[in-house]
């Protein structure tokens, strides 16, 4: 195919981290079909839009990008939009019903096949929605061109079993899967072969992974990261999202074993009553996930702890919120995210009666006051230490380069241009509420 005959494709993406490598994958499917990245979508013939259902606003997000689209689609009849990820995994052929102009609709289980797709919807709006038990990434391309970034997501599990009363996962992305732990390592080291210094191995659920081992067993989480820490060139390996109920002992000695395995975790607890945590079929208590915590400082104590939080869930009381706030002060957060409780179609809470939205609001507020001033905390007691930051782009004043620390807050550091996509030792000089300032040690 000439240059001038290629055709442009422009993904934009919502959610989480798996959004973000499932459309990256979606991006290297359609590059093999001759499709062009591009950041404008003005130009583009192919749009696919990568959506996330976890809550209202969320989900809604996708109808109003539609309507902006429109009048790009009265200017090119040829162009095609695509919906994609868990708003089209949950809607599937309602999104067509409510907006004509979409042409596709793949859920996230189907995306090897979304060049067939893009074929079919010349023929009307074309939907596939199945949940197939073959890795959709065994289907798709591996990239062999030089990373973008020295960091990069891999997905290692998918789905999720938990069944959180609150969470439409286990309906959007199925049942708990784990992708056999040879492809891991293999996709792993031809990350490191492109450039990459820094992988982060993705998963609803990946402390539960639990794939096929190269020696005929079963490879835990903290197996796979052992034989990652063995890959050459590969400096620093991340997970996330875990669960308290799959956190196991040899993952907890990983911490405490492994350099490269970065002191960060992110653990969601979402509430810091027993009942609540009950209501929503978390399956552990307040004071287990704190013990927990405890296991897991004393293998690194070091450790920068990050967590998600819910407030407002049906019949949350004022004290039962107030044990949240306990919690959180108890533990000690780094960071965090906190969201107000948003019913879910088809999820178990939907079927409850919420707080009400002046409620829900003043404790995120309260809520967000206290992990707000946890993590200012968090970034003055970085001052005066020594880190390394791995330099991932070039910063807004000339000679800077931004990075990530260890615990991975953005660093901006004075440093040569050659230190672009490497790990350096920095020393931190300077903390903001969401960046540090660190000079070269
Ligand atoms: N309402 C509010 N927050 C939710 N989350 C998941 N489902 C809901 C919901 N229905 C939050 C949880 C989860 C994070 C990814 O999103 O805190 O850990
Ligand atoms: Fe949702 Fe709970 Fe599964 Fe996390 S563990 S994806 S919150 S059901």
């Amino acid at each position: 195919m000439t240059e001038a005959a290629k055709k442009k494709l422009h993904v934009k993406t919502w959610g989480c981290q798996m959004n973000v490598y499932d459309s990256e994958r979606m991006a290297e499917a359609m590059a093999a079909q001759g499709y062009e990245a591009t950041e404008d979508a003005g130009e583009a013939d192919l749009i696919l839009l990568n959506t996330c259902h976890i809550r209202e606003k969320a989900a809604e997000k996708v109808y109003s990008e539609l309507g902006r689209l429109k009048p790009l689609k009265a200017r090119n009849p040829d162009l095609k939009i695509g919906v994609a990820g868990c708003v089209a995994q949950a809607e599937g052929a309602e999104i067509v019903a409510r907006q004509p102009l979409v042409d596709l609709v793949v859920g996230p289980q189907a995306y090897h096949r979304l060049p067939d797709l893009v074929a079919r919807s010349d023929r009307g709006a074309a939907v596939d929605t199945d949940m197939p038990p073959e890795d959709k990434f065994d289907h798709l391309p591996v990239a062999r061109t030089p990373a973008k970034r020295p960091t990069a997501f891999l997905t290692v599990q998918e789905g999720c079993d938990k069944f959180c009363a609150f969470c439409v996962v286990p309906y959007t992305r199925g049942a708990e899967v784990s992708r056999p732990a040879a492809r891991l390592v293999a996709e792993a080291e031809a990350l490191v072969a492109r450039g990459v210094k820094e992988i982060t191995l993705l998963g609803q659920n990946v402390n539960a992974y639990h794939g096929d081992g190269p020696d005929g067993g079963t490879w835990s989480l903290a197996d796979l990261i052992r034989r990652l820490h063995a890959v050459e060139g590969l400096a620093r390996i991340r997970y996330t999202t875990s669960h308290p109920n799959d956190f196991t002992d040899d993952l907890i000695a990983a911490h405490g074993d492994l350099p490269k395995l970065m002191p960060y975790l992110h653990l969601p607890v979402q509430a810091g009553s027993d009942r609540v945590l009950k209501a929503m079929n978390r399956k552990h208590t307040a004071a287990e996930y704190v013990e927990l915590i405890g296991r897991i400082r004393a293998a690194r104590p070091d450790l920068l702890l990050s967590g998600d939080f819910i407030v407002g869930f049906p019949g949350e009381t004022e004290a039962e919120f107030e044990d949240t706030l306990r919690l959180v002060e108890a533990v000690g957060y780094g960071q965090a995210y906190s969201f107000k409780y948003s019913a879910r179609p088809g999820t178990p809470a939907a079927e409850k009666e919420g707080v009400g939205p002046e409620v829900a609001s003043e404790r995120l507020a309260r809520l967000q006051a206290l992990l707000g001033a946890q993590q200012r905390a968090a970034q003055e007691a970085a001052v005066g230490r020594e880190t390394t930051v791995l330099f991932e782009k070039v910063g807004r004043l000339p000679g800077q380069l931004v990075g990530k620390t260890e615990h991975l807050q953005a660093c901006h550091v004075e440093a040569p241009a050659d230190l672009m996509g490497r790990v350096a030792k920095v020393r931190i000089v300077e903390a903001a509420a969401n960046s540090l300032k660190g000079e070269l040690a």
